[in-house]
């Protein structure tokens, strides 16, 4: 036990999984993001620093395992909505994480076959897994970009190899956001992203709340600001609905990610804080 009375460390183990490219550099001595998000999903890519990192938010916020759940089954929802009710057949998905079950490219694809799905993620342990992400076929176009959210400059350059900006696009952001600052200006981030799509685009935001069981959730991004490479801050409703301005919310606006247009009644009242919700470009 440490002085705080939180486990030691494992010892760090640093043999990258099977399948792993030899060639690419995975820092596995300092937490990163994408691997803390698939410890808590129960994944297998991730190494001793980031259990550490999640395990120590977990003590601060132990419903963290079924926010992150309920964030994954908010992707499915909207994805499958945009797929089905709102005609969308162009996803840009930024922060794409690690795959895990219902990527986007799968619930999309299937929903509407013929779908594009551009990812985008700057974790090198994401690209390792590109490869198997980028299934094009006939069930639709699948691409990766290995880029920077900050640079939306050439995200949106090489996303047009993939997508028509001439045609409606949905920007996925999903569990990203926290990862920019206020200094960094997210709004203006979300804004330049936005000036590129047409009428009748879509914006889906999940956004981890600072005002949803706020002390642990403090608690939390004080731990995870300590031991991981990608910086949070969480932010309030009125924060996230800044990202939707000028955009028409669709029902039922800002909430819970759980309570977006929940499946059944028992998936509404999973805990977790995250705020979702999704704009439509006039
Ligand atoms: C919490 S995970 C969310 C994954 C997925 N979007 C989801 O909601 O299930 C955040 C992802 O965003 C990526 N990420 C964080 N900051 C980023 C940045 N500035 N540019 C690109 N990707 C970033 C991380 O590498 C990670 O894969």
């Amino acid at each position: 036990m440490t002085s705080e009375g939180t486990p030691d460390p494992e010892p760090r183990d640093s043999t990258p999984p099977p399948g792993y490219d030899a060639a690419t550099t995975i820092d596995t001595s300092v937490a990163h993001v994408a691997r803390v998000y698939d410890y808590w999903l129960g994944g297998k890519d991730n190494f001793a620093a980031d259990r550490l990192a999640g395990d120590q938010a977990i003590q601060a916020y132990p419903d963290i395992v079924y926010s992150v759940r309920a964030n994954r089954a908010f992707l499915a929802r909207t994805v499958r909505y945009l797929a089905r009710e709102a005609g969308i057949r162009q996803f840009l998905d930024i922060g794409t994480g690690i795959p895990t079950a219902n990527n986007t490219h799968e619930v999309a694809q299937s929903a509407a076959p013929g779908s594009s799905v551009v990812y985008v993620d700057n974790d090198p342990v994401v690209l390792t897994h590109a490869r198997a992400l980028l299934v094009s076929g006939e069930q639709g176009h699948t691409s990766y970009i290995d880029a920077d959210l900050r640079d939306t400059g050439r995200i949106l350059a090489e996303a047009a190899r993939t997508l028509d900006f001439s045609r409606p696009v949905a920007i996925m952001l999903m569990a990203i956001l926290q990862h920019i600052d206020d200094a960094e200006d997210p709004y203006a981030i979300v804004g330049a992203l936005l000036a590129a799509v047409p009428s009748g685009s879509y914006l889906v935001i999940s956004h981890p709340a600072a005002d949803l069981a706020a002390q642990q959730m403090a608690q939390m991004a004080e731990r995870l600001n300590k031991l991981m490479a990608e910086k949070v801050t969480f932010r309030t409703e009125p924060q996230v609905a800044r990202f939707f301005e000028g955009l028409d919310l669709v029902e039922p606006g800002i909430v819970r990610v759980q309570q977006w247009r929940p499946d059944t009644e028992m998936e509404a009242k999973s805990p977790g804080a995250l705020w979702g919700g999704m704009g439509r470009k006039a």
